[in-house]
């Protein structure tokens, strides 16, 4: 299930988004939506941890939103990269040297915040 969200405009002085989602509302194996700082982060859980990432495959552009998440992994859909969730790094094709652009996300006050500003390569 794929819901989109909006955040409130502005990051906080961290640079944290307040994605307007509930951290008990982002499911594993579920992908969350959100448009923050004019990009699109995907918010999910892997192993309890909150953990986001940007929609553009770093293959060839696809939009991951597309694609399907498993065993905190996401692979996209138009040529079935594959991406660890934790590390940004490709688990197929091996060998394969770009990361998934990773985001630092938090629960603050029950709700998802998400920083654009210092992406997590792993
Ligand atoms: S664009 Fe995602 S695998 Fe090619």
């Amino acid at each position: 299930m794929i819901r989109f969200w909006k955040s409130k405009p502005a990051p906080d002085s961290e640079g944290f988004y307040d994605t307007g989602i509930a951290a008990t509302s982002v499911i594993a194996g579920q992908m969350t939506v959100v448009k923050i700082g004019g990009k699109i982060a995907i918010v999910t859980r892997v192993k309890g941890r909150l953990v986001a990432f940007s929609n553009i495959c770093p293959h060839a552009a696809a939009d991951l939103s597309k694609g399907r998440l498993f065993d905190g992994q996401v692979k996209c859909l138009d040529h079935g990269y594959t991406f660890d969730l934790q590390t940004g790094r490709a688990t197929w094709p091996e060998g394969e040297g770009c990361r998934l652009m990773r985001f630092t996300a938090k629960e603050e006050g029950g709700m998802v915040k998400v920083r654009l500003s210092a992406p997590n390569f792993g």
